[in-house]
C-alpha cells in the first residue's frame, strides 16, 4: 500500500463540525473507498511483500504509561489472535490490562461481521460504552476488526455513534499507535479504514492469552468468495507467511513452554498458493512443523476444495498432528452448494472424509453448516441431514443463514420463512446432540490423553483439558497436572463434555 490508496481510504472526521451528518458522511464517502465485489474479484497474484519494519515510534512509546486498555473480542480465532497483536502493541505503548471497562483508559471492541446477530450484540454494546464516555470523557473507545471494513457500519457509527473516537479496520492494527495518538490529541473521530489490504507484516508485538496453548496466523484473507460470505471483503486476499517465519515462531512457542499451538486461517489448505517463487503448501509446511518439539499442532479452518493428497499424507503421520479435522460442508445438497459457490458437491465431499478416513483411522470430524439458504428446498434440508449421519460428526457450529450486503447472496431472494428455518435448525441440532452423545459414550471407560488447561470454570476442585480430538474432560487431579498432558480415564459421558479419572501423571510425547 503507498501513500496515496493510504490517503484515499483513511479520513479524519470531526462529527462536532458545524456541517450536517449528511455532508460528513458524503465526505468520509469521498475519501473512503469500500471493498468492492467487482474490485475484489479482480484479484490478481500480485506479489507480496513481507514487511519487517514494524517499530513504535519513539513519541507513542510512553503514552500509555499509567493507564489501562481493554480489548472485548467478538467472532473467530482470527479476530481472538488480532486481539493479541493489540494488546502486545498497547503493552508496548505502556498501557497496562484490565478487565473491567469501568476501569480502562481505552476501549476497544474487536468485531465480527459474520452475521446480523453478531453486529447486532456489537451495536448493542456500542450504545452501553456511552454511559462510560458520559462519565469519563477521557476514555477512548476504539471499533475495530471485522465490521470496520463495512461501509455501512462505519456510516452508522458516524451517523448515530458519534462518541466512538477510533475506528480501524483490520488491514491497520498495526497502525494502532498512530491511531491512538490521533484520537488522544485530536477533538476528531479518527477513522482509518484500508479497503486495500496491505503487506504481510511480521515482528509485531503479542501479549498471548495463554501459556499453555499458541494461535499462529499462517495466512490472512480469503479468496474463495462464498456466495453468503462476507470474510472476503472483510479480510482481503489471500497472503501467506513465509515458512521461515511461521516455523521460527513455533519453535520459540516450543521453547516457551507451549504445549499445543493451532495454525490459522481462514482457508488453511490455500496456504502459499500466494507463493510466486515456489510450491509450497500446508502439507510441506506441516511436514516441517511435525519435526520440532512441541506435543500437539493443529490448524483451522479447512476448505474441503483445497484439501490435498499431500496433506493427508502428512497428517497420518501422526504424531504431534492432531488427527481431529474441521471440515466446513456448509450443506449436503450438491445444488444448495453450487449456489452457495463452494466449488465441491456433496460426492467429492464425502469422497473427502471417505480417503481420509481410511488413511487416518482415528481421524475425528467436525463442520459448520448453515441452514435456509436462499431457495432451499425440505429435501435438499434432508441432505444435510443424511450427509451428517453418513460422516458421522462428532459435533458441528449451525447457523440460519443470515444475508451479508455487497455479497452475492445478498441478491438472492432470502425466501425460506424465519419458522422454516428455526424449525430446520432443530432438528439439525437435535441430530448434532444425538451423534455427539453416541461419540461420547464410545469412550466411557477408555483412557485419553489430556492436555491440562486449568481448573474447570464451575468448580475449582476440578481439572480441565482437551484430548487430542478436542473433546472437554473434567476430572479430580492435583494442579501440578496443569499445562501438561495426562492419561485419564473416562466414567460419565455428557453431550458437550466428559468426566474422568486421572490415571498417570504425565504423558511421554514422542
Ligand atoms: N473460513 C471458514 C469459515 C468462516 S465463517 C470456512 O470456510 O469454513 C464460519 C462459519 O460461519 C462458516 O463456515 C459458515 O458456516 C458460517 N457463515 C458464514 N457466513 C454466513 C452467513 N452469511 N450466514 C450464516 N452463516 C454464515
Ligand atoms: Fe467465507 Fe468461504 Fe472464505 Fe470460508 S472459504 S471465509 S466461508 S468465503
Ligand atoms: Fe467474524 Fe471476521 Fe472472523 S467476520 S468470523 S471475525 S474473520
Amino acid at each position: 500500500m503507498n501513500e496515496k490508496q493510504r490517503l484515499e481510504t483513511s479520513a479524519q472526521i470531526n462529527p462536532a463540525d458545524k456541517k450536517s451528518v449528511k455532508d460528513y458522511s458524503q465526505y468520509f464517502q469521498s475519501v473512503y473507498q469500500p471493498p468492492s465485489l467487482q474490485d475484489a474479484k479482480k484479484r490478481g497474484k500480485e506479489e507480496i511483500k513481507i514487511d519487517r519494519g514494524f517499530i513504535i515510534p519513539e513519541d507513542m512509546l510512553n503514552l500509555g504509561v499509567g493507564r489501562k486498555f481493554y480489548i472485548r473480542t467478538y467472532g473467530c480465532q482470527m479476530n481472538e489472535h488480532d486481539t493479541e497483536v493489540m494488546a502486545g502493541i498497547l503493552t508496548e505503548m505502556g498501557y497496562e490490562p484490565t478487565d473491567s471497562v469501568e476501569t480502562a483508559d481505552i476501549v476497544l471492541l474487536n468485531t465480527c461481521a459474520i452475521r446480523e446477530n453478531a453486529e447486532n450484540k456489537v451495536f448493542g454494546e456500542i450504545g452501553h460504552l456511552k454511559t462510560y464516555k458520559k462519565r469519563n470523557p477521557n476514555l477512548l473507545i476504539g471499533i475495530c476488526g471485522c465490521m470496520s471494513q463495512e461501509e455501512s457500519v462505519v456510516n452508522r457509527i458516524l451517523q448515530k455513534h458519534q462518541f466512538v473516537d477510533m475506528v480501524f479496520g483490520t488491514h491497520n492494527i498495526h497502525r494502532l499507535p498512530q491511531i491512538v495518538k490521533e484520537a488522544m490529541f485530536s477533538k476528531e473521530m479518527v477513522v482509518e479504514v484500508w479497503s486495500k489490504e496491505g503487506d504481510v507484516i511480521e515482528n509485531l508485538p503479542r501479549v498471548r492469552k495463554g501459556e499453555i496453548k499458541a494461535w499462529v496466523n499462517i495466512m490472512y484473507g480469503c479468496d474463495k468468495f462464498c456466495t453468503y460470505c462476507i470474510v472476503p471483503y472483510t479480510r482481503g486476499k489471500e497472503r501467506s507467511r513465509l515458512p521461515q517465519d511461521i516455523i521460527e515462531e513455533v519453535r520459540h512457542l516450543a521453547r516457551n513452554g507451549y504445549q499445543e499451538v493451532t495454525l490459522l486461517g481462514q482457508n488453511v489448505n490455500a496456504y502459499g498458493k500466494d507463493f510466486t517463487d515456489m510450491k509450497y503448501g500446508l502439507g510441506e509446511l506441516m511436514d516441517e512443523l511435525r519435526k520440532i518439539d512441541i506435543p500437539r499442532i493443529r490448524f483451522t479452518t479447512s476448505h474441503p476444495r483445497d484439501f490435498d493428497d499431500r496433506l493427508i499424507d502428512v497428517l497420518a503421520k501422526g504424531g504431534n498432528l492432531m488427527e481431529h479435522i474441521h471440515l466446513p460442508v456448509q450443506s449436503g445438497s450438491s445444488e444448495v452448494l453450487k449456489l452457495m459457490a463452494r466449488k465441491y458437491d456433496r460426492e467429492t465431499y464425502l469422497e473427502l472424509v471417505r480417503k481420509m478416513k481410511e488413511r487416518i483411522p482415528n481421524a475425528s470430524f467436525t463442520t459448520d453448516i448453515i441452514v435456509g439458504f436462499p431457495n432451499e428446498t425440505d429435501e435438499q434440508f434432508e441432505e444435510t441431514m443424511s450427509l451428517y449421519r453418513e460422516v458421522e460428526f462428532d459435533t458441528a457450529y449451525t447457523f440460519i443463514y443470515s444475508p451479508r450486503e455487497g455479497t452475492p447472496a445478498a441478491k438472492m431472494e432470502d425466501n425460506i420463512p424465519m419458522e422454516v428455518k428455526k424449525e430446520r435448525l432443530q432438528r439439525l441440532n437435535a441430530l448434532v446432540n444425538e451423534l455427539a452423545v453416541q461419540k461420547n459414550l464410545a469412550l466411557q471407560d477408555q483412557i485419553v490423553e489430556v492436555l491440562v488447561e486449568g481448573e474447570s470454570k464451575k468448580n475449582p476442585e476440578i481439572l480441565a483439558g482437551y484430548t487430542s480430538k478436542n473433546k472437554l474432560i473434567n476430572f479430580k487431579g492435583p494442579k501440578s497436572a496443569i499445562g501438561k498432558i495426562v492419561k485419564v480415564k473416562i466414567t460419565q459421558a455428557k453431550t458437550w463434555s466428559l468426566d474422568g479419572e486421572m490415571i498417570e501423571e504425565a504423558v511421554e510425547v514422542n
